[in-house]
């Protein structure tokens, strides 16, 4: 027996055809001589509905909310249901009785992420969730259209790459591993012998704070290559995030709609993305009243107000040394910045960094001992500028961070399916 996607039914080609859909119960609603189920599956939802007195309505009477079902009847086109037709049922089999759905109108955010198990089942997440893996397809698809290799790094690893306020320490046998916070340093292993690489992988950080853009769990897109300069991370970076942008404002634009987000937006973001140095960016800070001062970082709140000057994605360049990790390449007539590159958007504020890798020794060992690290913590990365060393680059893109501000959520917890914060990692 065939089975009809709902989406199908919405392409008007099953007009007056039976068919059957197989899926939950969505809503339900009785009047006098109807009972209105509305049915969802992975595609789509369709109102059907079932006449007092038929077989049908007998088993319409019985069923619950989220109760599986297989259903049959005709296609109808009757403007007044939602997206144009319905279903005159004439069939139901009762798959799986639901007893009463715990999740109905206005919950607490906080009973809604309690039972995160079925909050999935939303419209709100499927629609993320289905955008989510397409826009994963895009990155994979750009990378390997450029000759990039992907390669799978390690979760378990022995020294830190972002500094070890962050990492999470783990028990491994007899003795401690931490949990990974960035491939790159594996990377630059690869480019040695593939030249072009990228990650697609879970990156670890013992974020402390609650804020809306921080998971201590999150997916990473990590390119690196050999051969490159500041000017070609920067391209590659906004060639990137605009193919992404189109790619899912073509495709996905039925779901991006329905959760209320007018793929025109994403249709404008095209490069070049507008390019400051971190020193202009601290002038433009304190234009806008805010005190820090050169040498410092920026937090969520200076990268928002330097956001909305752009309006779209910018990249901010050449930060002080001091607030960037050690592999960082600084410059050799001006020692004391870094060329190290952030990819910001409004809202959301950081979602890249990338730049140069320290590819001198000597260099490195200096900036080794200089972040306070110990030499020995980093033999083989150190090894590697022994044989045939090259400039090369990279840069981190957070997936969730991309998702937040192109589906223009709220929290970064919704762009992924099983966030874990400092508070939650049920279930
Ligand atoms: O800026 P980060 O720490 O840079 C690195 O890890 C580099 N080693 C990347 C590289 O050059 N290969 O992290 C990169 C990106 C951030 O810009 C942000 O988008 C995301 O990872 N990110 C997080 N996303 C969600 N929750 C967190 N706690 C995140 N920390 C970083
Ligand atoms: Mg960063």
């Amino acid at each position: 027996m065939y089975i009809t996607p709902i989406q199908e039914i919405f392409t008007g080609n099953c007009k007056d055809n039976c068919v059957n859909i197989r899926g939950w119960v969505y809503r339900k609603r009785t009047s006098k001589k109807t009972i209105f189920l509305l049915i969802r599956d992975a595609t789509g939802i369709i109102q059907t509905t079932s006449k007092k007195g038929t077989e049908a309505w007998k088993e319409a009477g019985k069923i619950t909310i989220e109760s599986s079902l297989k259903l049959s009847g005709t296609v109808k086109e009757d403007e007044r249901a939602p997206g144009g037709y319905e279903i005159t049922t004439s069939k139901i089999d009762i798959i799986g009785l639901s007893e009463t759905f715990p999740i109905g109108k206005d919950q607490s955010e906080e009973f809604i992420r309690d039972i995160r198990h079925l909050w999935l089942r939303s419209r709100k997440m499927n629609l993320i969730m289905r955008i989510r893996s397409e826009v994963l397809r895009f990155m994979h698809t750009f990378f390997r259209e450029r000759g990039f290799i992907e390669i799978s790094p390690p979760m378990f690893i022995t020294s830190a790459c972002e500094g070890g306020a962050t990492l999470f320490r783990t028990k491994y046998f007899d003795r401690d591993l931490y949990l990974t916070q960035s491939a790159q340093l594996y990377s630059e292993i690869l480019i040695y012998s593939l030249e072009k690489i990228y990650t697609c992988a879970p990156s670890f950080r013992a974020e402390k704070s609650r804020t809306i853009r921080h998971l201590t769990e999150y997916w990473h897109i990590e390119p690196e290559w050999a051969f490159a300069d500041m000017d070609d991370v920067m391209k590659i970076e906004e060639e990137l995030v605009s193919y992404v942008c189109q790619e899912t404002a073509e495709v996905c634009r039925r779901e991006l709609e329905e959760l209320g987000i007018d793929p025109k937006k994403l249709l404008q973001i095209r490069p070049p993305f507008p390019r400051i140095t971190y020193k202009e960016a601290i002038e433009r800070l304190h234009r806008k009243g805010f005190k820090v001062s050169w040498g410092e970082d920026m937090g969520y709140d200076e990268e928002k107000a330097l956001a909305e000057d752009f309006n779209r994605p910018f990249f901010v360049h050449d930060y002080p040394k001091e607030i960037k990790a050690f592999y960082c390449k600084t410059y050799r007539d001006r020692p004391e910045i870094a060329m190290s590159v952030d990819l910001l958007v409004p809202r959301v504020g950081e979602i890249t960094t990338g730049g140069a890798r320290e590819d001198d020794r000597d260099e490195l060992i200096k900036r080794i001992r200089e972040s306070g690290l110990r030499e020995e913590d980093y033999d083989w990365y150190i090894d590697m500028r022994r044989y045939g060393s090259v400039p090369h680059v990279g840069f981190g893109l957070g997936v969730e961070r991309l998702l937040m501000w192109m589906l223009e959520l709220d929290n970064i917890i919704d762009a992924i399916p099983f966030p874990r914060s400092i508070r939650r990692s049920y279930p």
